[in-house]
């Protein structure tokens, strides 16, 4: 009787909210028990860090314009915290959850209340923990649908499905990542890729392991695609069907239909697929892209497009994906992403750049006498291997806590040199430190990321949080600033929020630094962040109280 009066209810809501728009905010609000769990794949038992049990974890529904409040208490072993990706946190780095970055980790045993608006943003995002590996097991999506009576710019799908890529380890991640630091070397790879949790049929004792979406001919179905994988950049398609890309990292884009999608860890595209062939069973699959001599977990990952009446008896057709090294397809694909920019959804592209920053990458080695070879790999930007500090930067920034970090990081490479020439063996020793830079309140910059030759080229996903930024340009070698800003697009680039650079090439991207905190900027290969490739931006507040960092909530978790 209560569940069907609340029915009702909800009903009768949803009807006022429609004849009185334009609706107001709401206030959802959600537990996060973060606990061990027992979950079970590829015939392998194991105990692992799970919200509400979850493997993903639950996916958050909220509107444009609402407010969250997710209460995450901590009952594992693991200080951590939980970061909600691509959500800009206007003024409210409070929010954002980078451990060390924004906040303390919260500790076992204690509670941390997640508390913020979204504003100006729709579409898909995810969750995920934002400290060690932990990531691994504890994320899940967030789906911000536009405010009620807004139409999304694209034929209305008759349903929606979250479609989240993800990696599974047979062993302990935490003892995986802890052996590879102790010798110095990559962690051991995943033994499967997943969709939703389930790697597919494909892979052994999958019969219960297998996604499956049950389709009906003539409809029209989202997908909203996430890669939370750590480490793997991932081909999907799906057999004898094709997808109209709409969107990428919660920003609408110019519609184009394409075979396959390619996809980094950090991003999340939203496409459009018509069950209009004969009506079967086809597989969704996910595998990896690599276009650099480096080792991947290179197994293909399933699930099935299940057409309404069709027996399971019947076999699944595979989609044909790009080849693991099909770098033509990357470029191709990545130059077809194109901001929507309409009135409605404009591209406010900065025209004009105050601050001109240049970033290389580098892998490298480092001594280490106790490890397997002597050395230790490491990763750099501008030659500076980020440690983490022992208090938050937002607290230190904040509170005035001097010596946590230093101001100086630099604008552009210290020593230049042909950044991807002739392979560079020769190790240009890294310098160790936490360094930022300072940004002043409302300024535009504009990041060359160049990759570079020092131990391998290779693709690497960058990810800024706080804003999103347009993609205005990219190229394979060395950016050329005489002639490579010349054929920027600053008419319809991509807005997003992670991108890819390209193996052995550069990405330019420009922002308006208008959110004043401290934010994070690093590559999303898991792998590559342990190592040090990320620093921060403090941006500075800005005039009159409106254009402040807003006070810490009070529970906020201490080192
Ligand atoms: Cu999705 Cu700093 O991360």
């Amino acid at each position: 009787m209560a569940k069907q009066t609340s029915l009702l209810g909800f009903f009768l809501f949803g009807f006022l909210c429609f004849i009185c728009l334009p609706a107001e905010a709401a206030l959802k609000k959600y537990q996060f028990d973060v606990k061990l769990s027992n979950v079970s794949r590829l015939c392998h038992a194991k105990q692992m860090v799970t919200v509400n049990g979850g493997f993903p974890g639950p996916t958050i529904y909220a509107r444009e314009g609402d407010r969250v409040q997710i209460n995450v208490t901590n009952y594992v072993q693991y200080n951590l915290s939980i970061h909600w990706h691509g959500l800009k946190q206007y003024r409210n780095g409070w929010a954002d959850g980078p451990a060390y970055i924004t906040q303390c980790p919260i500790q076992t045993g204690k509670s941390y209340v997640y508390d913020f608006n979204i504003t100006g943003q729709r579409g898909t995002l995810w969750w995920h923990a934002h400290i060690l590996w932990l990531r691994a097991t504890v994320y899940g999506a967030i789906v911000i649908l536009p405010q009620q009576g807004t139409p999304f710019p694209f034929p209305q799908p008759d349903r929606e499905e979250v479609v989240i890529l993800g990696e599974w380890w047979n062993a302990d991640v935490e003892q995986v990542e802890t052996q590879g630091n102790a010798l110095g070397l990559p962690p051991n790879m995943s033994d499967a890729h997943t969709i939703n949790g389930k790697p597919g049929p494909l892979f052994p004792c999958s019969e219960k392991y297998t996604f499956a979406m049950e389709v009906e001919k003539g409809k029209t179905y989202l997908l909203r695609i996430i890669n939370a994988a750590l480490n793997d950049e991932l081909f999907f398609a799906l057999a004898n069907h094709t997808f109209t890309v709409v969107e990428i990292d919660a920003v609408y884009t110019k519609p184009f239909s394409t075979e396959a999608i390619l996809i980094a860890p950090g991003q999340t595209t939203n496409v459009l697929v018509s069950a209009n062939q004969v009506p079967g069973r086809y597989f969704m699959a996910a595998r990896p892209f690599m276009d650099a001599p480096i080792s991947v977990d290179n197994k293909t990952a399933t699930a099935i497009f299940q057409y309404k009446g069709i027996p399971e008896t019947v076999l699944p057709k595979l989609p044909t994906l790009p080849a693991q090294n099909d770098s033509d397809f990357a470029l191709s694909y990545n130059a077809k992403l194109k901001s929507l920019n309409t009135p409605k959804y404009p591209a406010n592209v900065p025209l004009n750049v105050d601050r001109h920053l240049l970033f290389t990458i580098g892998l490298g080695m480092n001594p280490c006498p106790t490890c397997i070879n002597g050395t230790r790999l490491t990763a750099s930007l501008n030659n500076i291997s980020f440690i983490m500090p022992q208090t938050a930067l937002l607290q230190s920034h904040y509170f005035n806590i001097k010596g946590v970090y230093t101001l100086d990081f630099p604008d552009k490479p210290p020593t230049p040199f042909n950044f991807t020439g002739a392979p560079l063996t020769a190790n240009l020793r890294t310098n160790l430190g936490t360094r930022i830079s300072k940004v002043a309140f409302n300024s535009t910059v504009e990041i060359v990321i160049q990759d570079t030759n020092l131990l391998s080229v290779e693709s690497h996903p960058f990810h800024l949080h706080g804003f999103n930024f347009f993609v205005v340009g990219t190229g394979i070698g060395n950016f050329d600033p005489k002639k490579d800003p010349a054929k920027y697009n600053l008419i319809d680039p991509i807005e997003r929020n992670t991108v890819g650079v390209p193996t052995g090439g550069w990405t330019a991207i420009r922002f308006r630094a208008d959110n004043p905190g401290v934010w994070f900027f690093h590559c999303h290969l898991e792998l590559h962040t342990g190592w040090g490739l990320k620093t921060a931006f403090l941006v500075e507040d800005g005039p009159g109280s409106d254009h402040n960092i807003l006070p810490p909530p009070k529970d906020l978790p201490s080192c």
